[in-house]
C-alpha cells in the first residue's frame, strides 16, 4: 500500500441544477467520514461552486473549479479567475482537462500557464494528461504525456508538482464507458512517476497520480489498487451520489 493519501475527485462537467446540486452533494457529504483514508473532492460547474462551498463547509469533503483564467481579474469577459475560486475556499482547480483542451484550444503552454495560476492563488491544480486513441494506436503515449507534462516542467519546475496532483485521463476512456485496463493505466501511470523520478525522487514518490476515464464503482478496486494509482478524476460516475461513493469507499 503506498503512502500517497489516494484522492478521489468528482468532475461534474456542465452538469447540473442548483436542486441537482444540492442533493447529490449532500448525499455525498453524508456518506463521506471524516476518518476515510481517501481524500474527496467534488469540481462543481462555476455557478454552483457558491451552493457546493456552503453545503460542504466544515465537511470532509473539499471541493474546487473545472477551470481558471491565467488571469487575476480585468477585462476578459466570461473567465474566472483563482482567486474568485480561493475565495470560495476552494482546495482544487482542475486544468488541462481533455476537453478544454479539445473544444476550447488549450494548448500545453496556456496549460502551463494555468497550473502556474492555480499554484500562485493557493490551488492545487490538478493537471489532466492524456493520449487520443489515434495517438494510442500509433504508439504515442508516452510520447504525448511526456510533452504534456514537459510543458508543466519546464515552466514551473519539478518542485511545483510538490504542491499539485496529475490526472492520467486516456481521451479514448472519456465518457465513452471504455476504461483502460489497469494494466494499461498502470504501464503510463509508472512512466509518468518515472519521468518524474529522475527529476527528483522524493517528489516523485510524493505526487498523487489520479487515473480518470470511464471509472465507476465496479471498476474502481482494480484500478485504484495498482501500484501507481492514486485515485480518481471521475465524471459520469460523481453525478449519482451512490455510485461515487462506491469509487470512494474502493480508494479508502
Ligand atoms: P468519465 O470522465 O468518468 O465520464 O469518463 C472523466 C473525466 O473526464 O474527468
Amino acid at each position: 500500500m503506498s503512502k500517497r493519501r489516494p484522492l478521489v475527485a468528482g468532475n461534474w462537467k456542465m452538469n447540473g441544477t442548483r436542486a441537482e446540486a444540492a442533493a447529490l452533494v449532500d448525499g455525498i457529504k453524508n456518506g463521506v467520514s471524516s476518518a476515510s483514508k481517501a481524500e474527496v473532492a467534488v469540481c462543481p460547474p462555476f455557478i454552483l461552486v457558491p451552493l457546493v462551498a456552503e453545503r460542504l463547509a466544515g465537511s470532509a469533503v473539499v471541493w474546487g473549479g473545472q477551470n481558471l483564467s491565467v488571469h487575476k481579474s480585468g477585462a476578459y469577459t466570461g473567465e474566472v479567475s483563482g482567486p474568485m475560486l480561493k475565495d470560495y475556499a476552494c482546495t482544487y482547480a482542475i486544468v488541462g482537462h481533455s476537453e478544454r483542451r479539445t473544444y476550447y484550444g488549450e494548448d500545453d503552454n496556456l496549460v502551463a500557464e494555468k497550473f502556474a495560476a492555480a499554484q500562485s492563488h493557493g490551488l492545487v491544480p490538478i493537471l489532466c494528461i492524456g493520449e487520443t486513441l489515434a495517438e494510442r494506436e500509433r504508439g504515442q503515449t508516452e510520447q504525448v504525456v511526456a510533452r504534456q507534462l514537459d510543458a508543466v516542467l519546464e515552466k514551473s519546475g519539478i518542485s511545483a508538482l510538490g504542491s499539485a496532483v496529475i490526472a492520467y485521463e486516456p481521451v479514448w476512456a472519456i465518457g465513452t464507458g471504455k476504461t483502460a485496463t489497469p494494466e494499461q493505466a498502470q504501464a503510463v501511470h509508472k512512466f509518468i512517476r518515472d519521468k518524474l523520478a529522475k527529476l527528483d525522487r522524493h517528489i516523485a514518490e510524493g505526487v498523487r497520480i489520479l487515473y480518470g476515464g470511464s471509472m465507476k464503482g465496479s471498476n474502481a478496486k482494480e484500478l485504484i489498487g495498482q501500484p501507481d494509482i492514486d485515485g480518481g478524476l471521475i465524471g459520469g460516475a460523481s453525478l449519482q451520489a451512490e455510485e461515487f461513493l462506491t469509487i470512494c469507499r474502493a480508494a479508502d
